[in-house]
């Protein structure tokens, strides 16, 4: 584990803020798509980009409260240019549609930004049947990414701007049960733990980010980060089990 403070070869820490991280960066002519950008981590991630001049698209399973925190950055930053699009992780339909739209759009993509996620919840199935911490944090996050690779690398060669992948994981994967992903009891509800399963959903995240790293012969980086300025672990909704704390802000995201 990184301790938070540590600054790393970057010069920044797992305490830095995403305003600090992103000093100095223009961004203006780049596309971002960040999940569960509604709250949290998301909603401080789209805040910054925005700030930064990105294009952010906001894929949100609840548009309501997506345009609530779009009116709220652009009363901060008038110039932002962020849209609010319907994005339910958790059923294989909606992901289709989310990209099937993004697509007709004729948008570029240079950053995917796959942050929404549910901690803990108690057992039960999506709409595809399977369980619904793998559904969402794992399975609508891979199909979504390969749903829009095309678009990324169409952005890339005709940019000549390298794309984005971020695949938001947590120190929870270490939770994950013994036998790491248990593919035969997936939706074994007997032998169900709210935080493995859990763990489980973070280890595919970061199995997900490295077998992309292999496929496409890029480097895949692990980093610890915070974002003190906004998304507190306080301020986080993610927490289904509010006796469960986690010790520090680590976050595996940048
Ligand atoms: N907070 C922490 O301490 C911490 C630590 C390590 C890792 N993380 C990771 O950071 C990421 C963001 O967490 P957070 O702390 O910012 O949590 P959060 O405040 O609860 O935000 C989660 C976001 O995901 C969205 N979401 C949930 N289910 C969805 C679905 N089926 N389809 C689309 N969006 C969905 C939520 O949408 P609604 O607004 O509609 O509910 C919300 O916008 C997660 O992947 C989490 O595992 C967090």
């Amino acid at each position: 584990m990184w301790p938070f403070w540590w600054k790393g070869a970057s010069g920044f820490s797992a305490r830095s803020t995403a305003e600090e991280v992103t000093h100095g960066i223009d961004g203006t002519g780049l596309t971002a798509v960040v999940t569960g950008a509604s709250s949290g981590i998301g909603e401080e991630t789209t805040r910054v980009l925005a700030l930064r001049g990105v294009h952010v698209v906001m894929a949100v399973r609840n548009i309501e409260s997506g345009n609530q925190v779009r009116e709220k950055i652009l009363k901060e930053t008038p110039e932002a240019k962020i849209d609010v699009m319907k994005l339910d992780l958790s059923s294989m339909a909606s992901v289709r549609s989310f990209a099937s739209e993004y697509k007709s759009l004729d948008l570029p993509l240079n950053l995917l930004i796959n942050n929404a996620g549910i901690m803990a919840c108690p057992f039960m199935l999506s709409s595809d049947n399977f369980e619904l911490q793998f559904a969402t944090n794992h399975l609508g996050h891979f199909l979504l990414t390969n749903l829009l690779l095309e678009t990324m690398k169409k952005t890339a060669n005709e940019s000549n701007r390298e794309g984005r992948i971020v695949i938001v994981s947590s120190e929870g994967h270490r939770f994950a049960y013994g036998q790491g992903i248990r593919f035969d009891k997936i939706n074994d509800e007997a032998s169900y733990n709210t935080l493995q399963a859990y763990g489980q959903s973070k280890l595919c995240n970061i199995l997900h980010a490295s077998e992309l790293a292999r496929k496409f012969k890029v480097k895949s980086y692990f980093a610890g980060t915070s974002c003190e300025h906004h998304c507190q672990f306080t301020s986080s909704r993610i927490h289904y089990d509010q006796s469960f704390a986690l010790p520090q802000l680590h976050k595996y995201n940048w």
